[in-house]
């Protein structure tokens, strides 16, 4: 439940929207600390955190609906302002005995919304121009409550706003948390500075100092193991800590073999060597290799790497001697995804990450970024003084390489897919798209093919090339990286990989695929 560090919080129940992450954000990027929680959050927990405002998010339900999601009414008790969006505004009219209404069609795009009231919720619009908002909804607010007056409206949803002023309660029918609304930040920000009286004081060096002196306080003379794999989140997590607690955190660096070429050295230059961190580098890249001989089922793969992975860490942490505590590099979208109105999404993969590592070495968990979204994570780094490649580096997953290696893997096609890989990287970096896209990547496929050599007739391997926009990993599509690019990528894979005759481009977006193709 929230740390009571922030000492202003603005509360989002979530209706089971599709955009209840994106809610968080923009808030956050406000300067404004939020946390969300299930829809049916008791009241005295609510009361327990005591929020400056709460926001109920839209969701798929009509509030009609037999099992419709329904927040304990007594928050409209609390005296604190209420902002409802789409389905959240559709509860607060059901709630205050107005009439809420199916309409003729599902509304669903952009619309035009006329404002009435620029006083409040929407200051500083435009009331003669009609503004743009993103409308998803399938009712819409036939009579409004006592009380409630319209803010705006539009040709098929006559209130797309709503306010009940004196009780400080707002309702838009619209997505003011979506790109597609313009001035949605605006409307966001009035709610939380002029409706909550908010100030923007969640800052990241504000978080970092909170965060550092709360990490002294509980780890005392304790110390602190922490799996370390060269990504985002471990090397903040790491760093953070070592800021806070110096020698008394003792990283391990897993070398699985499965790692990008010179990766763990680096890792090593910049932990150890630049901020001389207790950093133990235990490389069992032969050991991994030799349990994956001859299998090529991915979820085996997964299997192995993860189960191996534990036993390492495991005995290495041993051999440090003991400690009360494993650090891990959680995020806040790990924490809803397990805690929100979906509950955990399904899997589709098991990803085998530091995360689920070992209760039988009775370590409690420190997780210091769990608080935090990802862009926010990497903010922290910044004002560590991480280099900044590092911190903006694209996601990599646990099992690496072996997920990227169709079929078995073997030492000699880990060599071809690293440099392939390292050509990819410099021509997607030397092209700008690095931090640009989400991932770029090689993959070797299982399959080879005919090429022609000089005179002569070859037989070799494939390279898929992958790239991909996406703001979260849940979807993803193909990036329209330009041709030159994929032109020089192709041409100096094939010149200078041996083993490599062709390369070819995934044109495919998730779902139905997935970003990796294991
Ligand atoms: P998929 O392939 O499921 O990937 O679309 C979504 C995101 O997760 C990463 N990924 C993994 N990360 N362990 C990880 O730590 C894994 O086993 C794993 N598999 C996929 C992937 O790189 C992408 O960012």
């Amino acid at each position: 439940m929230a740390s009571n560090l922030y000492k202003q919080k603005v509360l989002i129940l979530d209706f089971g929207s599709q955009y209840t992450q994106l809610i968080a954000r923009r808030v956050r990027e406000t300067r404004v600390y939020c946390e969300i929680h299930p829809f049916n959050l008791r009241l005295e927990k609510i009361r327990a955190f005591s929020p400056k405002g709460i926001i109920l998010s839209g969701g798929p339900s009509s509030i009609y609906d037999k099992d419709a999601p329904l927040a304990d009414k007594r928050i409209l008790d609390l005296k604190v302002p209420i902002l409802g969006i789409c389905y959240g505004m559709q509860f607060l009219t059901h709630l205050f005995g107005g009439v809420v209404a199916k309409s003729a069609d599902r509304e669903y795009g952009n619309a035009i919304i006329t404002i009435k009231d620029d006083k409040d919720l929407f200051h500083g619009l435009e009331k003669a121009d009609g503004q743009t908002v993103w409308m998803s909804h399938g009712d819409r607010i036939d009579r409004m409550p006592e009380g409630f007056e319209a803010l705006a409206g539009s040709s098929n949803s006559p209130v797309a706003a709503m306010a009940d002023k004196s009780r400080r309660h707002f309702g838009v029918q619209f997505h003011p948390e979506v790109a597609h609304t313009p001035e949605g930040p605006r409307i966001l920000k009035n709610f939380l500075f002029r409706i909550c009286g908010c100030e923007p004081s969640w800052t990241m060096s504000s978080f970092v100092r909170r965060t550092i002196k709360k990490l002294r306080e509980k780890v005392g003379d304790d110390r602190v193991i922490c799996g370390l794999s060269g990504g985002v989140d471990s090397s903040v997590t790491a760093v953070l800590l070592h800021r806070a607690i110096g020698k008394k955190l003792s990283c391990i660096l897993v070398d699985n073999g499965l790692m990008r070429r010179g990766e763990a050295r680096e890792v090593m230059e910049l932990f150890q060597g630049y901020y001389g961190m207790d950093l133990h580098l235990v490389d069992e890249s032969e050991h991994f290799l030799e349990q994956l001989k001859g299998v090529e089922d991915p979820e085996e793969k997964r299997k192995i790497i993860g189960r191996e992975f534990i036993r390492v860490f495991e005995k290495k942490a041993k051999e440090l001697g003991k400690a009360k505590y494993l650090a891990q590099g959680t995020l806040y979208p790990d924490v809803i995804e397990s805690v929100s109105f979906k509950g955990p999404s399904a899997t589709i993969k098991s990803h085998h990450n530091v995360g689920g590592l070992p209760d039988v070495m009775k370590l409690k968990l420190i997780e210091p970024l769990r608080e935090l979204f990802k862009d926010e994570g990497r903010q922290v780094g910044l004002e560590l003084d991480l280099p900044k490649e590092m911190v903006m580096r694209q996601p990599f997953p646990g099992p690496g390489l072996a997920v990227r290696i169709l079929g078995e893997v073997t030492r000699e096609r880990i060599e071809i897919l690293r440099s392939a890989d390292v050509i990819v990287l410099e021509e997607i970096r030397k092209a700008g798209l690095y931090e640009k896209v989400w991932q770029s990547f090689a993959v070797l496929l299982p399959v080879r093919t005919v090429g022609v050599m000089g005179d002569e007739r070859t037989y070799e391997n494939v390279i898929a090339v992958r790239v991909v926009d996406s703001l979260d990993a849940m979807t993803a599509d193909w990036s329209r990286i330009p041709y030159e690019v994929m032109a020089s990528i192709s041409s100096r894979i094939i010149n200078s990989v041996k083993g490599v005759n062709r390369v070819v481009y995934d044109i495919s977006s998730k779902p139905p695929s997935t970003i990796e193709w294991e």
